[in-house]
């Protein structure tokens, strides 16, 4: 049986650190209220000319050296975004030629916050099968690019940056990606959306001054929501594996509110102090922020050999997913 193992990580955070009293300059909010309502007290914003590839590539070669995985040995590319260096071509294609690798199946997926467990997956299918030997998967956002910063209900909320992982075949089930379970209800696509300059509402000059062009979210909706599918994902992996939550390790949720986390812990009865939390440093940073905490939590040394970890995200669409990682 071929295994899919996590072979190396990354992950790249913009230099730049914006912090709750610096939003509170711009915007009627304060350190307070961002602190108690989301858990966030700073998240790291990109250059202007540092675009969505651009962070990608940096969390790409960490993740390539920390694998010891040369660019040309990769057969498999997929970026997860929702801020694609432009519409198209894709974030993917731009990279491959930034990373130097071969002419390779490189594209991106938008399934918003949930795009990494997506991209993991899909990924671990073809490295299962045969069809390929290494992939690279990538989570990058730049949503600093795509907020309305004079709007305080989304613009304290996001961050940039990106996460990288090498995955590879392999003969032992170390360090592997063991399973997925993913979902998505498209019923209330304009909970959290950008209403214009796609097909459905093509760029005008009304839509830019009124302000579709950013993100929109209905932010109750989504929290209510969010719980419920994520304990969806979990239980939905967990049975498929004949486990239970008691033989869980470490969950790395994904970063969008610590209220949610908590509630998450508390619905599934999982110590709070075993689930990786960032979102203090980051904000979110959309699907970035699953592989930029658990690459972080490796470099600082949290796992443990034969620990299972949970991945468990949602996002826009709405999408939701886990994923199961045996280390
Ligand atoms: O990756 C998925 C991304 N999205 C999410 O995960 C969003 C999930 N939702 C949330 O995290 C929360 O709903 C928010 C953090 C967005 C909002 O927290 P809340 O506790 O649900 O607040 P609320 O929307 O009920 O608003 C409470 C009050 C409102 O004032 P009124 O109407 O009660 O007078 C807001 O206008 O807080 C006000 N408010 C703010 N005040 C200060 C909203 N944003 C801010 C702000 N600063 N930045």
């Amino acid at each position: 049986m071929t295994f899919v193992r996590i072979m190396g990580m990354g992950y790249y955070l913009p230099k730049k650190v914006v912090t709750n009293d610096d939003l509170s300059k711009c915007v009627d909010t304060s350190d307070e209220w961002i602190r108690t309502r989301t858990g966030i007290v700073q998240r790291h914003i990109a250059a202007n000319n540092e675009a969505c590839s651009d962070l990608a590539l940096q969390a790409a070669k960490q993740a390539l050296t920390n694998a010891n995985i040369a660019p040309e040995a990769i057969d498999l590319l997929i970026v997860a975004t929702v801020t694609s260096d432009m519409q198209f071509p894709s974030t993917a294609a731009i990279l491959q030629a930034k990373l130097g690798l071969r002419t390779i199946m490189a594209f991106d997926i938008n399934a918003a916050c949930s795009g990494f467990v997506y991209a993991l997956d899909v990924a671990r299918h073809f490295l299962t099968n045969g069809v390929y030997r290494y992939a690279l998967v990538i989570g990058s956002d730049k949503l600093s690019a795509i907020v309305n910063w004079k709007d305080r209900n989304t613009c304290v909320l996001f961050g940039d940056g990106a996460g990288a992982c090498v995955l590879g075949q392999s003969d032992t089930n170390a360090h592997c990606v063991v399973d997925g379970f993913l979902g998505a209800d498209g019923s209330n696509p304009d909970w959290l959306c950008i209403p214009a300059g796609g097909s459905l509402q093509p760029a005008t000059a009304t839509t830019v001054a009124n302000h579709l062009h950013f993100v929109s979210m209905n932010g109750r909706e989504v929290f209510k929501v969010a719980v419920r599918r994520m304990m969806e994902a979990v239980r939905g992996v967990l049975e498929r594996q004949k486990l239970t939550i008691a033989d869980i390790q470490w969950i790395v949720p994904h970063q969008a509110n610590l209220r949610i986390i908590q509630a998450l812990a508390d619905e599934l009865g999982f110590p709070m102090d075993r689930m990786i939390c960032n979102i203090d440093q980051t904000g979110n940073t959309s699907a970035a922020s699953i592989p930029v905490a658990l690459a972080q939590a490796e470099a600082a040394g949290r796992f443990h050999p034969g620990e299972r970890i949970l991945l468990v995200a949602f996002g826009g669409g709405l999408t939701w997913g886990a994923s199961l990682i045996q280390y």
